[in-house]
């Protein structure tokens, strides 16, 4: 029996048109290990990789409105809420390298 031992995975991956310097984040973790602040750390660790090392100017993250969870970890890392596009239920959720770097002085 094969025992998968993983405690979750990020997705971060460069949106179209490229030269708009978007990222997007998302995220899947093991039940097993929710509650404990991993999935906030981890992605705080990405959004620091992606405006520190890849130079994005602005990072995206969707989320389903009943998410809760999800929701609450977005604005634990300052992702702003910035609305709600119509062609899809999710909130959109954003944050700019200038934000990241007043975030972190
Ligand atoms: C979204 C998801 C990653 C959130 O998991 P999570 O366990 O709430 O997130 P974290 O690992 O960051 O843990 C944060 C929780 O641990 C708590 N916590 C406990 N100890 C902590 C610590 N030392 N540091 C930080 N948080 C801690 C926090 O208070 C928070 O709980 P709260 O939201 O009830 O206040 C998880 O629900 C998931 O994988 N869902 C399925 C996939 C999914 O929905 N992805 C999103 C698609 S948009």
């Amino acid at each position: 029996m094969i025992t998968y031992k993983m405690i979750g995975h990020i997705y971060f991956n460069q949106t179209v048109p490229f030269e708009f310097l978007t990222w997007e984040i998302g995220y899947i973790f093991n039940p097993r290990y929710y509650g404990n602040g991993y999935a906030t750390e981890a992605s705080r660790r990405v959004l620091q990789y992606g405006f520190e090392e890849l130079k994005a100017h602005r990072i995206i993250a969707m989320c389903n409105p009943e998410n809760a969870s999800s929701c609450r970890l977005l604005e634990r890392l300052l992702m702003r809420k910035e609305g709600q596009p119509i062609w899809h239920n999710a909130y959109q959720y954003a944050i700019l390298a200038d934000e990241w770097q007043r975030n972190n002085e």
